[in-house]
């Protein structure tokens, strides 16, 4: 992953916690209205994958024990991990794209709702996104992939075999004759973008997505979820509309206005499609954090315009393209979060002068404090760098935002919640913010933490990963254990 050149290494320290009644008057643990429901408390955890479905995209065993996990220290919220709204093939990543996936989701709604005894309310985050090929060996895609075109075949001599010809230019030659498309494609592997519009389906985004959206909110909804997160955020479809680097000269490009079009009509879609007591709001980039990209300023309008139209809440993460990231090697994907945007994303340890802690919060408060100018109540949600009971009262108190999420801190430690609220703070494990979890999921191995996936592997009951070596789950806690 990309690091800021500093290099500055961070340590989590957390030696100050509130007492149980400190907790129990803190605005972090009190209840908090978003659209029709209210949570409990305004801590909120936010998406992660963990790649814990399979090949077909359905509720595993393993899909509920993980979020059971994480239910049983009962957060405000949980928003379960990006799942497919298409009915393709997309690795062991959950999805939503079928009747067929009712029951086994039913399953998961009860699961959660059984292991935080109906406190934890649960969204599902719902997502679409573009064709993305393994970059390739270049002898078989000189061979097999690259369509010659006559600008190859300008670079050769009448008469010569094109394919073969291209076989033996140096890099830099190769470079020289390849179109910028080609290029990119034999370096990082094949990537569809929103702005193929050569390409019918691309062209057809705007007429398929607001139908594929809404019949995935509408089954969530079916099977009790209390609402769904439309996921406009990061590398995926819907945030590339919103990106400032939306260049696409039909109605749903270009200027402001033109990039918002697709996300209010999937919104307008979703919202038709669901009842009046189902949550629907959606994750959008306080920055994109990438050259020409959107950043906050025009964040505050794209928010603005979302919350106007009815959105539920506003969830806030930045970063996380594709448009910046490493280079894959020979056989890999390319995966957004390896360059500085990623960084962002999901910083680490081994951060700047401004640390790995709150980097969102600005931007964040900017975005909320526009929300409010314009008269409107809809709330954020933060997320990025948050671990302590006192750091996220004091962004609540300082109107910095509404909720707070807790992605890592969670995955570190899922019992963080119910620890603080009993006033045993000094408990809790803290995130050390390696990003180890993140190596795995860019790996698309089973996600855990290495603060507890080595601890007591012996245990009776307990499942582990494909290797054999982690545990899938964190330890599980009572209270007073550790006294
Ligand atoms: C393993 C892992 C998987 C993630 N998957 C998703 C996802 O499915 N959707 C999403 O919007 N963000 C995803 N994220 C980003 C987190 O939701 C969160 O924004 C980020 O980790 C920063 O918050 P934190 O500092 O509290 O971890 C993922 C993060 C991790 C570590
Ligand atoms: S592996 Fe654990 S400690 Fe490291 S960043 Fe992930 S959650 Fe935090």
């Amino acid at each position: 992953m990309w690091k800021p050149e500093e290099r500055i290494k961070y340590t989590v320290i957390e030696d100050h916690w509130p007492t149980t009644e400190e907790a129990s008057k803190s605005r972090l643990f009190s209840p908090i209205q978003v659209g029709p429901i209210t949570l409990s408390s305004r801590t909120w955890v936010p998406a992660m994958v963990p790649w814990r479905s399979n090949e077909n995209g359905d509720v595993t065993q393993d899909v509920l024990d993980w979020y059971e996990r994480f239910a049983s220290g009962k957060p405000g919220l949980i928003v379960v991990e990006a799942t497919g709204i298409r009915d393709i093939a997309s690795g062991p990543l959950l999805r939503i794209s079928s009747d067929k996936y009712l029951s086994g989701l039913a399953k998961l709604v009860d699961t959660i709702k059984h292991a935080s005894e109906g406190e934890t309310r649960v969204l599902i985050q719902i997502i679409d996104f573009l064709q993305i090929r393994r970059r390739p060996d270049p002898v078989k895609y000189l061979n097999k992939h690259l369509t010659i075109t006559q600008q190859h075949h300008n670079a050769f001599k009448s008469g010569t075999d094109v394919r073969s010809a291209l076989q033996t230019l140096s890099m830099d030659e190769l470079e020289s004759v390849l179109s910028d498309k080609e290029w990119e494609d034999l370096q990082f592997g094949y990537r569809e973008r929103i702005t193929d519009t050569h390409l019918s389906h691309i062209a057809k985004l705007p007429e398929i997505l607001p139908g594929l959206f809404s019949d995935a909110a509408r089954r969530a909804e079916s099977v009790g979820f209390d609402g769904v997160e439309l996921h406009y955020a990061h590398a995926y479809t819907m945030a590339s509309f919103l990106s400032a680097t939306n260049t696409r000269s039909d109605d749903y490009g270009g200027s402001l206005d033109g990039r918002l079009r697709l996300p209010l009509e999937v919104y307008r879609a979703v919202r038709e499609s669901c009842s009046s007591k189902f949550v629907v709001g959606c994750r959008i980039l306080s920055d994109e954090i990438i050259n020409k990209g959107t950043q906050v300023i025009e964040a505050c309008v794209i928010a603005t315009q979302l919350a106007s139209s009815g959105m539920d809440f506003i969830s806030l993460s930045r970063g996380g393209k594709f448009d910046d990231a490493k280079q894959p090697r020979v056989g890999g994907a390319v995966y957004p979060y390896t360059g500085r945007s990623g960084y962002e994303c999901m910083p680490s340890y081994i951060s700047d002068v401004q640390g790995p802690f709150g980097r969102n919060v600005e931007p964040v408060a900017k975005i909320r404090e526009t929300l409010r100018y314009h008269g409107l109540q809809t709330p954020v949600v933060l997320a990025g760098g948050q671990y302590g009971f006192y750091q996220a009262e004091n962004l609540l108190r300082e109107n910095q935002t509404d909720i707070v999420g807790f992605a890592r801190q969670a995955l570190a430690d899922p019992d963080w919640f119910q620890k603080v609220k009993l006033g045993l703070g000094a408990e809790v494990r803290l995130c050390k913010y390696t990003n180890y979890c993140e190596g795995l999921d860019q790996k698309h191995k089973q996600v855990t933490c290495e603060l507890w996936d080595r601890d007591n592997l012996n245990e009776t009951g307990i499942s582990l990963t494909h290797d054999g070596k982690r545990r899938m789950l964190a330890p599980l806690w009572s209270q007073g254990e550790n006294r």
